[in-house]
């Protein structure tokens, strides 16, 4: 049977906004019922659109790469481990994925096995230099996902960027080049809201926030909550929230139960369903340059990867 979307669920599966959509339905691109304040829009229509639509023909870009970006300026709250493991998720799912490593600690680059101290080129050559391919600075990892990988130059391009013109949009400009090839690219952001994570939010479709259950983590959300106001407002409109990922969820512990508790009141509908529970597997697999998946398949933290994968996936 024909299942019956929303206006915001059409909105995210075609990657543009509910006023889109809205227009769409309005122009006969979409036929769907309206329900009160809401429209019911069956998926098979939603399909036929996106068969009929190539980015050209169009005249509204349709894209078919979803790029999310993994963001929190706290640090160690699991960005890196979720960027890596949701990614190996997407390929597992058959998409053709790029990691983006956007952190000088380069910890996404060695945690998926990429030997950085001999990397001629990283990221940040290409997005310091718009004349430089980045085909060839891409790496393929044994997970079978593709890095654009980091080496501690990036540190600098904090301070090499300030003078550039439209400092802020240089990866969206460089991903431009990429989006073509890629289903997913998801991109691993350092542990602050500098220049490098506003390019992320920049260059993004949408943004996937891990968060530690503990009182402190749960603090800095707001801050990140409001930096994502300012960008949609100044560049990037359409700039979407994929979800918060409770990460390291230690279920036995009270504590971490209403952490969880609070935030899904605090952000309702935006906490994904399933935490990612602590694990020394988790700590265990980037040592052998292996996602959880590869490392250990039947581990509950896969599961929940794999399901993130497929919500990611959805859009
Ligand atoms: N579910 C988990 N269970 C146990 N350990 C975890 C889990 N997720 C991540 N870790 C570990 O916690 C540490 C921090 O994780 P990670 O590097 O992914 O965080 P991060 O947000 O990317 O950190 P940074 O801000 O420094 O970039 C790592 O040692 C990682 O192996
Ligand atoms: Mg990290």
């Amino acid at each position: 049977m024909d299942r019956m979307l929303s206006t915001q669920e059409v909105a995210n599966r075609l990657a543009v906004d509910a006023k889109t959509v809205r227009r769409y339905l309005r122009q006969g691109k979409l036929s769907g019922s309206r329900i009160g304040r809401d429209y019911r829009i069956p998926e098979s229509a939603v399909a036929s659109l996106l068969r009929r639509t190539s980015p050209t023909a169009a005249g509204t870009a349709v894209p078919s790469c979803v790029v999310t970006a993994v963001v929190n300026q706290k640090g160690g709250v699991g960005k890196t481990t979720s960027t890596f493991n949701t990614a190996v998720g997407l390929h597992k799912l058959g998409r053709r994925v790029l990691m983006v490593d956007l952190d000088p600690q380069a910890s996404l680059s060695v945690s998926a096995g990429i030997p950085v101290a001999h990397l001629k080129a990283s990221v940040y050559q290409a997005l310091l230099d718009e004349a430089v391919d980045p085909l060839p600075i891409i790496r393929e990892t044994l997970s079978g996902v593709d890095i654009l990988p980091a080496t501690i130059d990036l540190a600098a391009a904090e301070v090499e960027l300030v003078n550039v013109t439209l400092r802020e949009l240089v990866l969206r400009d460089l991903l431009a080049k990429l989006r073509p090839r890629y289903d997913h690219i998801v991109i691993d952001c350092p542990p602050s809201l500098g220049l490098l994570t506003i390019n992320a939010l920049a260059a993004a479709d949408q943004v996937l926030i891990p968060l530690e259950c503990e009182y402190l983590a749960t603090r800095g959300l707001t801050l990140l909550m409001q930096t994502l106001d300012k960008v949609r407002s100044r560049l990037n409109r359409d700039l979407r929230i994929a979800g918060i990922l409770p990460t390291m969820f230690d279920g036995r512990t009270t504590h971490a139960k209403e952490i969880l508790g609070e935030l899904r009141t605090a952000f309702p509908g935006q906490v994904f369903e399933e935490p990612i529970k602590l694990s020394v597997r988790v700590k265990e697999a980037p040592a052998a340059g292996l996602s959880i998946f590869d490392y250990d398949p039947n581990h509950d933290v896969a599961r929940a990867y794999a399901r993130l994968a497929q919500e990611v996936d959805r859009g």
